[in-house]
């Protein structure tokens, strides 16, 4: 399945907390932390490991190591950034990948002004972290740029997606697996996801 829906009580209280509309700039940001800790428990549910022998405190102990593909997270500028603290609190050995765009106005379409990625993306498993996914414009552009430079395991985390954009995404990239702590009802005229959470950015970095 390409799109998982964390449907789990903990999650459910905290973006329910981040809808009320005048939530301070510090809730939402922590708010946005936690949730981003949940779903990296949920992404990282697959993750292969393998058994080791330690020495414990009482003599010799099987354990588990993760093993295989290392991660990269991959967030995009600049609601990304809000999320990934709470993902490498999960995976502190994480490289970060970063890229931006801004949207031409005349083609409406993503424009990439800033990509600096970590090495071996073909051995890596690239995290990409948007709060919100909207119409899903730049999740392609970066899920494209993510593909040319080589990385072929690919997952998503958002707070909140609207179907339109889910849907343009696993038609196009069914490979990529999507990880939403809620789908809403749908984008308004100007691209916000409503009910939603409004201006993600503007949220966590207290601009308006
Ligand atoms: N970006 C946001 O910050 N909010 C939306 O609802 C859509 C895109």
């Amino acid at each position: 399945m390409s799109v998982h829906i964390a449907d789990h009580p903990l999650i459910n209280h905290k973006l329910g907390l981040m809808r009320v509309k005048d939530i301070t700039t510090k809730d939402f940001r922590d708010l946005a932390s936690e949730v981003s800790r949940l779903l990296t428990y949920e992404a990282t549910k697959d993750l292969q490991t393998q058994t080791k022998t330690i020495e414990g405190w009482a003599g010799s102990v099987e354990v588990q190591e993760i093993k295989g593909k290392k991660i990269t997270i991959v967030p995009i500028l600049r609601a990304g950034l809000g999320m990934m603290d709470g993902v490498l609190d999960m995976i502190p050995t994480a490289k970060v990948s970063v890229v931006g765009y801004y949207r031409n106005e005349e083609t409406l379409q993503p424009v990439e002004y800033y990509v600096k990625m970590t090495g071996e993306l073909e051995k890596r498993i690239a995290l990409i972290v948007d709060p919100m996914l909207a119409t899903g414009g730049t999740l392609l552009a970066t899920i494209e740029t993510l593909k040319r430079a080589g990385c072929r395991s690919i997952k998503g985390l958002f707070l909140v997606a609207a179907p339109e954009g889910l849907k343009r995404v696993t038609e196009a990239h069914p490979d990529v697996e999507i990880y939403v702590a809620a789908v809403d009802e749908r984008l308004n005229e100007v691209g916000y996801i409503l009910p939603g959470l409004g201006d993600a950015g503007d949220k966590i970095f207290g601009t308006k």
